[in-house]
């Protein structure tokens, strides 16, 4: 495209139909707000100026623009006086800005079209360039022709008006094809333009698409071309429409997965957000939810029933039934089943987290495991190193987070405590039920619970009518051992 581009998107409009208190364009599926999506469409042409509208709720909408796109310049439109006067007010604030066009063509899109993708307005620009128009309006062919504005059509096939429903004659509702709103101006012609729009409607609002009909008035070509893909140009009002457009955002997503090489079993249940990056070979089950900036290397396999946000996992890992975030999973590791991996947790090649794990802060290193029943939380674990069963680094002391830090190969027991801060030396162990509260130097065993009391007879003489005591002295009798004698105790070491 050699033409300059400009870009306007209208993100004014109020949203009362959401009932939130969110404005209706930061409203997000697929990971991203409707506007995110409708920025980023738009982004991947290049505009050589973008201009937003913000009007409602602009202390919000407004900083979520600079942030997605921290080059376009924010249009204040006070009072909603119709798109019309919402392009002059783009206009206004792009001659404020320094940047009023000087040629070319203005792109108007609105911030509601979450479905919109960069390649049909790249399309719809060609052609407006090809027809040599000066107005181009991308129409739709629908079933359901209401609410929008239609296009009416002279006996030649050319386009004669857009006329909104509420001018509309009852012959005009019948028309089927209808305005999507994104139009393509002359940028010289818009800029006459918007000095001649007028509120003169059943609105009493200035109509962006008057542009048609002054355009003909003055002898100059429209062009109306029909969008294939009629879901691309569909604006969310509510939330039905927002959850029907997000399930079939969805769909194409995992679509587009699976035609790049991932098996997705159920589609159905598997949600997938725009931003996520799958390799091929990638084997998503069912119940998966893959949300943010989600990364999967070749081989692994997710899921059944996990949700992964902002987690990078290496080729041919496993994750279970696992909610992570904000997690690396090294290559042909394995999470879960029943996982819980927060933010900070590092696992690295061929490790594991097994069954009913939390971690946080945790770095565990290649072909390490923590593999049941752990809480494992400000922690380094060394390569090869395993934690027993049922252990929890106690990283708080109620005031503070403290480090623990297990060495290369170290064994620890099951049902430790770590008391943080605090060290476990490489190739060092523990006994079951440790509660480690100093230093464990390399090589060293630490065993903190005391040696075990064993009295004998116990349940027999203290129990005797019970199932227990009856059980004990059936068994007493069936080794042979005489009656006990009150006061037998052995220690264990
Ligand atoms: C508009 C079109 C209609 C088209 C339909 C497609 C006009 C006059 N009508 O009607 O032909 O079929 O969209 O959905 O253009 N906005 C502002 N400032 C305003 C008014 C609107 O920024 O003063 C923004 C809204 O936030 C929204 C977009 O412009 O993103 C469209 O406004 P809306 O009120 O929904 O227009 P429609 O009546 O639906
Ligand atoms: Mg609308």
């Amino acid at each position: 495209m050699t033409e300059q581009l400009t870009v306007i998107v209208l993100a004014a409009g109020g949203g009362t139909r959401m009932r939130s208190k969110t404005p209706k364009v930061l409203h997000a599926i697929g990971g991203r707000s409707m506007i995110g999506h409708v920025l980023h469409a738009v982004g991947t042409l290049e505009p050589d100026r973008l201009v937003t509208v913000v009007g409602h709720q602009r202390e919000l909408v407004g900083p979520a623009v600079a942030e997605l796109a921290p080059h376009a310049v924010l249009a204040v439109q006070e009072e909603q006086r119709g798109t019309g006067h919402a392009v002059r007010v783009a206009l206004d604030a792009l001659a404020e800005a320094g940047q009023r066009p000087t040629g070319g063509t203005v792109l108007v899109a609105y911030g509601d079209t979450p479905l919109l993708q960069g390649e049909t307005l790249r399309d719809f620009v060609a052609a407006h360039a090809a027809a040599e128009a000066a107005v181009s309006v991308l129409s739709g062919i629908v079933e359901q022709p209401t609410g929008y504005g239609r296009i009416v059509r002279e006996a030649d096939g050319g386009v004669a008006a857009i006329v909104e429903e509420k001018d509309a004659t009852d012959a005009q509702r019948a028309i089927t094809e209808i305005n999507s709103g994104i139009l393509a101006v002359d940028a010289a012609f818009l800029a006459a333009c918007v000095t001649r729009f007028n509120d003169d409607n059943a609105s009493g609002e200035y109509y962006l698409t008057d542009a048609v009909g002054i355009a003909r008035q003055d002898g100059l070509a429209v062009a109306a071309h029909p969008v294939l893909d009629a879901q691309q140009t569909e604006g969310v009002n509510d939330r039905v429409q927002l959850a029907e457009l997000g399930r079939e955002l969805n769909r194409r997503i995992v679509t587009g997965h699976q035609r790049n090489g991932v098996t997705v079993m159920d589609p159905a249940s598997t949600w997938i957000d725009a931003d996520v990056t799958l390799a091929a070979d990638v084997t998503i089950l069912p119940g998966t939810q893959l949300l943010g900036t989600t990364t999967v290397a070749e081989d692994a396999v997710i899921g059944p029933d996990t949700t992964l946000a902002d987690c990078e996992i290496g080729a041919g890992a496993r994750v279970v039934r696992s909610h992570g975030q904000l997690a690396v999973i090294g290559e042909r590791a394995s999470v879960g089943p029943y996982s819980h991996l927060r933010p900070g947790t590092r696992l690295g090649v061929g490790g594991k987290i097994g069954g009913f794990v939390e971690t946080k802060n945790a770095d565990i290193g290649d072909g390490a495991k923590v593999p049941h029943l752990s809480y494992v939380g400000d922690a380094e674990i060394g390569e090869g190193a395993n934690i027993g069963a049922g252990t929890i680094f106690a990283n708080y002391d109620g005031v503070a987070k403290h480090r623990t830090t297990v060495g290369r190969h170290a064994k620890t027991g099951s049902n430790n405590t770590f008391v943080a801060p605090v060290n476990i030396g490489d190739g060092a162990g523990t006994g079951g039920g440790t509660v480690v509260r100093e230093d464990v130097p390399p090589g060293a065993l630490a065993v903190s619970s005391g040696p075990q009391r064993t009295i004998d007879g116990w349940a027999q003489r203290k129990r005797p009518d019970t199932a227990q005591g009856r059980a004990a002295a059936a068994a007493s009798d069936a080794a042979g051992a005489g009656p006990v004698s009150p006061d037998t105790e052995t220690s264990g070491e």
